[in-house]
């Protein structure tokens, strides 16, 4: 008996009663946005291609980490607010229908706009004219106006938002709680149901045009890739000084409220930085000099690291641990992490390369900790898990770019 069929006296959430539906609910961007759109009350209809992460939401279990979040999906079971639906021709014809589909960028680094389209495609036969559809994945500049004018020209009077999600991975459900939601809409009525039902799930509202918003997006994800860009090459510089970055950065940020928001230097990367700076890039024609700039610094820090190891030991004869597989710290997402970059460059150099993480769970290839600090002669701290802060390293020789750990066989 599922945990919603206990619930006595309520009527359980079906398509037809549902107050909103998530395409792509099943989502890293659509878990946290579903528990949060129950927790203000609405019936949701959870709807996902994805059969088996919609199997595991069932069962009251994440696919993947999102801190807080397992105890709002019991409440939101129990409490019969989540139907669950595997086709686009299962979506509710009455509220709003937001799309949190993954939008990639091609193997040019170029937006795919066919994405958005194909799955507009799919769901038109279902939805009912006068309907609010909400763009809520990252979309290239124009996408929404363009979303507006191709449903006109096929004769569909639905209404068309855009509001993007800004939250850090692992942690939406807390971040959607706390912070203003950007919220954009192609007329104004769209705007306003837009802005009503983000106003139900987050303490402000903030309304700009369709294209501000898209912009806002992502100026403030190339921003941040910028950012981790300009700490990794003063690292660089300061290494090249042969002096510890991490010293010089304390002093610069103690008591020095202008120094603050510098990141630590590190391996930045994940399904997001990288691709937003490139739709940015696409749209400025190539011409995003920062942004071409940090992709250089951010992705070359890895073939540095590997060069550095190549002079000081003999890589051919040693075995490489990689500590943290993940694309950050405490998640166990591994997409676009460069960690894999390690992996693949060092296999052309060393003698093997052992990995681990104490949070992925979809590379069989990833051993314990112990067994690849025993393994290793040499380790590389790839993504700076907690654990890995307290770990008994057996005194190997460990590279931490992040400034994460602390030791005499530590190298910076
Ligand atoms: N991951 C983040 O922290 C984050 C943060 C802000 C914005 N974004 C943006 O949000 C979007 C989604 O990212 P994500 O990380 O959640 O991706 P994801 O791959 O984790 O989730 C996308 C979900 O959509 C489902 N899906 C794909 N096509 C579908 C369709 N036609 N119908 C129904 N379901 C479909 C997939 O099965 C998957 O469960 C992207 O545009 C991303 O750039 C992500």
């Amino acid at each position: 008996m599922t945990a919603r069929a206990k619930v006595a006296g309520k009527t359980p959430t079906t398509i037809d009663n549902a107050n909103v539906t998530v395409v792509g609910g099943a989502g890293h961007v659509g878990i946290p946005l579903v528990l949060a759109l129950a927790e203000a009350g609405l019936r949701v209809n959870v709807n996902d291609l994805n059969r088996q992460s919609l199997e595991t939401l069932k069962s009251g279990r994440l696919p993947f980490i999102e801190y807080g979040a397992e105890d709002a999906l019991t409440r939101a079971l129990a409490s019969g607010r989540l139907v669950f639906t595997d086709t686009p021709a299962q979506i509710s014809r009455s509220g709003p229908v937001i799309i949190t589909i993954g939008t990639p960028v091609d193997e040019f680094l170029n937006p795919v706009r066919q994405v958005v389209q194909d799955c507009i495609d799919e769901l038109l036969p279902s939805l009912a004219d006068g309907q609010l559809v909400v763009m809520r994945s990252t979309v290239f500049p124009g996408t929404t106006d363009w979303l507006a004018g191709y449903l006109r020209e096929k004769g569909r009077k639905l209404q068309v938002a855009f509001c993007p999600e800004r939250v850090v991975q692992g942690y939406g459900l807390k971040e959607l709680r706390a912070m203003p939601q950007i919220v954009s809409g192609a007329t104004p009525d769209a705007e306003q149901e837009a802005a009503r039902l983000f106003g139900q799930i987050a303490p402000e509202v903030v309304t700009v045009t369709p294209l501000e918003a898209e912009f806002a997006k992502l100026f403030a994800n190339a921003y941040r890739y910028i950012e981790f860009a300009a700490t990794n090459e003063f690292y660089l510089i300061a290494q090249s000084a042969g002096i510890d970055y991490g010293r010089v950065l304390a002093a610069m940020k103690h008591n020095y409220p202008r120094a603050a928001s510098i990141p630590r230097p590190g391996f930045a990367a994940g399904p997001c930085l990288v691709k937003d700076t490139m739709q940015l890039s696409a749209f400025a024609r190539n011409q995003f000099g920062l942004g071409h700039a940090a992709l250089l610094i951010n992705e070359g820090l890895v073939l540095h690291v590997i060069d550095n190891l190549r002079r000081r030991f003999d890589l051919g004869n040693m075995t490489v641990g990689l500590l943290g597989m993940a694309f950050k710290a405490e998640i166990d997402d591994v997409r676009a992490s460069l960690s894999y970059k390690f992996k693949k460059a060092l296999s052309g150099h060393a003698r093997a390369v052992l990995t681990t993480d104490p949070f992925v769970t979809s590379d069989p290839e990833i051993r314990p900790l112990d067994e690849v600090v025993a393994g290793s002669d040499i380790l590389i701290l790839c993504t700076p898990h907690a654990a890995y802060a307290k770990a008994d390293l057996r005194g190997k020789p460990v590279v931490d770019v992040w400034g994460h750990l602390s030791g005499a066989n530590v190298i910076r």
